[in-house]
């Protein structure tokens, strides 16, 4: 069973494209919390998302936070304090609020050695889902490298070639670092996988995916989900209209 759909929404530019994601979480996360009682989102790093986060940081009053469960995608083997540290950049610009119970803030621990690190997550998935089987996130947040990497699942690296675990500890050559990342198996499990794409820079890679070229982030298709693509226009400038 492929996406059930996917779709792509071109917004003017990065703060707009910030505030259609916010409200889009916002509407998944009121119909997750209605259905199931709670809404479980693995949110991603880099400077894209974190205006989302300040976004979502500003809507207390419209948004059910204490139902919300929040994971990351990925994390950098760093400590949680370190300015690189995924988890401090959403914790500085929203969680530090409190707004989410601190017992439903699920961090990727940097700090530790990567292997032990993705073992660690590997278990809070099973627990926090209570299950062995695909943990079933409702929203997953992603980015997209200028290489056409997504999460910390980068060309070339390891963690692409992991097909049983859910969550991967990779060598980054590209960066000399180690990563922990949620794997394409726990990615594609998703019911909606959601991209978030702005700047020039991006247009190049983002025509790469679109253009049917096989890298990473091209092989996110939630098998039982939606695959949303939310580009600014300078973004989007590579890919052809279909008009
Ligand atoms: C990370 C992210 C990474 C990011 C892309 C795009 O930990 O850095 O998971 O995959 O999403 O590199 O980053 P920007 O949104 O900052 O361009």
């Amino acid at each position: 069973m492929g996406a059930r759909g996917t779709e792509i929404i071109q917004l003017a530019n990065a703060p707009a494209l910030a505030e259609r994601a916010g409200e889009e979480l916002l509407a998944r996360a009121a119909r997750a919390i209605a259905d199931h009682g709670a809404f479980r989102i693995a949110l991603s790093g880099g400077s894209t998302p974190r205006v989302v986060y300040a976004w979502l940081a500003e809507q207390a009053q419209r948004a059910d936070f204490a139902h919300w469960h929040v994971f990351f995608g990925d994390e950098r083997c760093v400590p949680p304090d370190h300015a690189d540290s995924n988890f401090r950049m959403a914790h500085q610009v929203w969680l530090a609020r409190g707004l989410v119970p601190a017992g439903q803030v699920h961090r990727i621990r940097g700090e530790l050695d990567a292997f032990k690190a993705a073992t660690e997550y590997e278990r809070e998935l099973a627990l926090a889902f209570g299950t062995r089987d695909a943990p079933r996130f409702d929203v997953v947040l992603l980015g997209l490298g200028t290489d056409g990497h997504t999460a910390s699942r980068c060309p070339d690296c390891s963690a692409l070639a992991e097909t049983r675990s859910f969550v991967a500890s990779t060598w980054v050559e590209k960066l000399g670092a180690h990563r922990v990342t949620l794997t394409l198996r726990a990615i594609n499990a998703a019911h909606c996988a959601m991209f978030l794409v702005a700047g020039s820079d991006k247009a190049d890679a983002l025509g790469a995916v679109f253009g049917g070229a096989d890298v990473p982030a091209s092989r996110v298709r939630p098998w039982d989900g939606e695959l949303l693509w939310l580009v600014d226009r300078a973004a989007a400038s590579g890919l052809l209209n279909d008009d």
